[in-house]
C-alpha cells in the first residue's frame, strides 16, 4: 500500500491519529504554507490516500500524478469546491469532507460577524485607538438593532444555516430562508419562513450566506442582487468567496447600495479585493469560521477515520453527496 499524503501538519491529536493509521505518512512540512503545485504533485506520488485542505487544488492532473494506487481524498473542510469529483469518481476515488463537526464554530462565527458589523464593533474598536476625544452622543456609532426585530435572511439553509437560526431565534430576530431545508420541521421550529431569493434580499435587515460554491452559487449576490437588498442592510459571508462578486460588493459599500458586510471568505483567498481593506463598513477575518480547538481536532480526526475506513476496505464515513 503507498503512503497516505498529508498537505499540512494538522492539529496534534488528529497528527497522531493518522499515525496510527499503520501506513507511512508524507506531510508537507512547511507547516504554515500549502505546498506549491511542484510540491503536491510530487508529493501525492504513488499515495494510496490524501488529505487536504481547501487551499490545495485536486484536479485530475493531480490525480494522475497519485496514480493508481490512489483511494481516497479526504478534505479537511465541509466545502470541497477545491477538489475534482468528477475526476476522481471517474478513476474510482472515494472524495470525502467533513460535515457536521464544524456547524456551531461557524454559526458562531457568523452570529459574531454579524453583531461586529450590525454594532459597528470593530470600527469602533479602531476609533478608540486611535487616542482621538470623544464622549458618549446620541448618535456616535449608532447601528442596526439586531435583537427583537431585525430580519435575517440565510440564504443556503444546510447544517450551519439551521445552527445560525437556532442563534437568530435566541435573538428574537425574524428569520426568513432559502434552501432545501427552510421547509422542514427543524426550521419552522425556530420560526424560519421559507421564500425565495428575492423576497429574503428585499426584507432582511442582515443577509447571511451558508450555501455550497458550486457553478449554480458562482457570484449569486451580485450587482444586481445587492441592489435588491435594503441600504440599511448588512451581508455577512462565512460560506465561500465567490458566492459573491466580490468587486460588485465593494462598489454597493462603497456608494451607500448596503450598509455594510462581515466577510470571513474572499474570491481570490488569501488575496483581498484592493478597495477592501480601505473601507470602515467591513469587518474583515482570514477564513477562520471553523478555528475552534475542538472543532479542528474533530475535522481532522474524521479525514482521518474517511482514511481509515477505506484504506479498510470500507466506503467513507462522510462521502460528499453525490
Ligand atoms: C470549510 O470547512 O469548508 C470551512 O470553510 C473551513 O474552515
Amino acid at each position: 500500500m503507498g503512503h497516505v499524503y498529508l498537505s499540512r501538519q494538522l492539529t496534534p491529536a488528529a497528527m497522531a491519529a493518522a499515525n496510527d493509521l499503520g501506513v507511512p505518512l508524507v506531510v508537507h512540512d512547511d507547516p504554515d504554507r500549502p505546498p506549491s503545485r511542484e510540491q503536491l504533485l510530487s508529493g501525492v506520488t504513488g499515495a494510496s490516500a490524501l488529505i487536504t485542505l481547501l487551499t490545495d487544488r485536486v484536479d485530475g492532473e493531480v490525480l494522475d500524478a497519485a496514480g493508481a494506487d490512489l483511494k481516497i481524498v479526504a478534505n479537511v473542510a465541509v466545502g470541497y469546491d477545491n477538489i475534482d469529483v468528477a475526476a476522481a469518481r471517474s478513476r474510482g476515488v472515494a472524495v470525502s469532507n467533513t460535515p457536521g463537526v464544524l456547524d456551531e464554530a461557524s454559526a458562531d462565527c457568523a452570529f459574531a460577524l454579524l453583531l461586529a458589523t450590525a454594532r459597528r464593533i470593530v470600527e469602533a474598536d479602531r476609533f478608540l485607538r486611535t487616542g482621538k476625544d470623544w464622549i458618549w452622543g446620541p448618535q456616535s456609532f449608532v447601528g442596526l438593532d439586531v435583537s427583537g426585530g431585525a430580519t435575517l435572511g440565510i440564504v443556503g439553509l444546510g447544517r450551519i444555516g439551521m445552527a445560525v437560526a437556532r442563534r437568530a431565534a435566541a435573538f428574537d430576530m425574524r428569520i426568513l430562508a432559502t434552501g432545501s431545508r427552510a421547509s422542514s420541521e427543524e426550521a419552522a421550529a425556530y420560526g424560519v419562513e421559507p421564500v425565495g431569493l428575492q423576497r429574503l434580499l428585499a426584507e432582511s435587515d442582515v443577509v447571511s450566506l451558508h450555501c455550497p460554491l458550486t457553478p449554480d452559487t458562482h457570484h449569486l449576490i451580485d450587482a444586481e442582487k445587492l441592489a435588491a437588498m435594503k441600504p440599511t442592510a448588512v451581508l455577512v459571508n462565512t460560506a465561500r468567496g465567490s458566492v459573491v462578486d466580490e468587486a460588485a460588493l465593494v462598489a454597493a459599500l462603497q456608494n451607500g447600495v448596503i450598509a455594510a458586510a462581515g466577510l470571513d471568505v474572499y474570491e481570490n483567498e488569501p488575496q483581498l479585493h484592493p478597495g477592501l481593506r480601505s473601507l470602515e463598513n467591513v469587518v474583515l477575518l482570514p477564513h477562520i469560521a471553523s478555528a475552534g480547538r475542538a472543532t479542528r481536532e474533530a475535522m481532522g480526526a474524521l479525514a482521518v477515520d474517511n482514511v481509515r475506513a477505506v484504506l479498510a476496505g470500507e466506503g467513507p464515513r462522510t462521502p460528499v453527496p453525490e
